[in-house]
């Protein structure tokens, strides 16, 4: 009753309490389905199971102990810039009910990188595997300053970082992937790293809207300066001719149900092109374990979800983790490590 009112109400109002909810809610949500067969890693890093909740939804860090309590292995907060900034005029959420899609054009509203910092400390560590996304503050006048920055501040206590070049909504950053920026910014952040002590993972968020040759110089870019994986992918600009919904025509990056195929097409060509070699992580239009599968099964290790969340209660994530149990144990795997990538080996 309550999770119908708050679809049917404005998207950001009821995005503000859900999180006000689950910071109050967390001592209700105890029983998280555990099962060896899910368990995997990144590096050091290890996951009780794959599915992850993708930037956006807690961006400013503060429900993450209620996350993994609603069965989430591993969370990733932000999209955090160096100073807070309001983002965009409202409205600036769309649903699109009739496709199971959103149209979002946010534009990096968070509380910067102070009051983040504040937040994400308070975590329990051993619940899970918490990651930080990062940008660029809209006004910036280097980009890559802010990434270093905010890199160099978050690195003691984030898990692992996301360089976040492909959120449409902040005017010239998807340019980065495509210039002599990004082997720039992916030198120098690998170069901060080798400076400390410990050696976290960095991994690069793509967009979905690029071409295979783009991909391959991304590949190739990131390979060199040792940035060790890929989420794929962002919201895309893309609007296919099949959507129904009034909305489809809002400016943004759209995501959910409407995303998935191209979203697999690009995790497909980014596998096969790289055969294992980068860690790869599976985000656009996971809605059931049968789609969290197939992007396993085509090259992720581990995939992240959000716009399914608005469509869904707050026990699916833990159906979803039960469910992918029982298709790969199904079909004849002890551990889903061993599911990675068999379509395109
Ligand atoms: C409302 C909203 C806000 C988002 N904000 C961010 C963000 O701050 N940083 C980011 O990297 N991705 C952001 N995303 C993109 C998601 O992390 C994800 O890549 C995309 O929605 C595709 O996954 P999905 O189809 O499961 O939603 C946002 C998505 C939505 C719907």
């Amino acid at each position: 009753m309550f999770l119908k009112l708050l679809r049917n109400i404005d998207p950001e109002t009821s995005h503000h309490i859900s999180i006000l909810s689950l910071k109050h809610l967390s001592r209700f949500l105890e029983k998280v389905y555990k099962n060896k067969i899910l368990n995997t890693n990144f590096g050091n890093l290890t996951f009780d199971n794959p599915i992850g909740l993708a930037a956006g939804y807690d961006k400013n860090a503060e429900v993450i102990n209620s996350l993994f309590k609603m069965g989430f292995g591993f969370v990733e907060c932000g999209t955090v810039t160096p100073v807070a900034q309001y983002g965009n005029p409202k409205p600036r959420i769309f649903r699109l009910k009739e496709d199971r899609g959103i149209v979002n054009r946010l534009g990096f509203n968070n509380c910067g990188i102070e009051q983040f910092s504040r937040n994400f400390n308070q975590r329990n560590a051993h619940l899970g595997v918490a990651g930080v996304n990062i940008g660029p503050n809209k006004e910036s006048k280097n980009f890559i300053d802010d990434y270093l920055k905010i890199y160099n501040s978050i690195y003691e206590y984030a898990d692992y970082i996301t360089l976040n070049v492909s959120s449409p909504n902040t005017k010239n950053l998807r340019d980065i992937q495509r210039t002599e920026d990004l082997s720039v910014l992916t030198y120098e952040i690998n170069s901060l790293r080798e400076s400390k002590e410990t050696q976290k993972k960095i991994v690069l968020k793509v967009d979905p809207d690029s071409s295979e040759e783009d991909y391959s110089k991304i590949i190739n870019i990131v390979q060199k300066n040792k940035i060790d994986g890929l989420i794929v992918n962002n919201t895309s600009i893309s609007r296919p001719e099949f959507l129904k919904s009034d909305y489809k025509n809002e400016g943004g990056g759209l995501s959910g149900a409407p995303i998935k195929r191209k979203s697999n097409e690009v995790l497909r060509f980014i596998s096969k092109e790289t055969q294992g070699e980068l860690m790869l992580i599976g985000v656009g239009g996971i809605e059931r374990a049968q789609d969290i599968y197939e992007k396993i099964k085509i090259g992720a290790s581990l995939v992240q979800i959000y716009s399914a969340l608005t469509y869904n209660n707050l026990g699916f994530i833990n159906e979803m983790n039960q469910e992918l149990s029982i298709c790969l144990k199904n079909d004849g795997f002890s551990n889903i490590k061993e599911a990675v990538g068999i379509e395109v080996k």
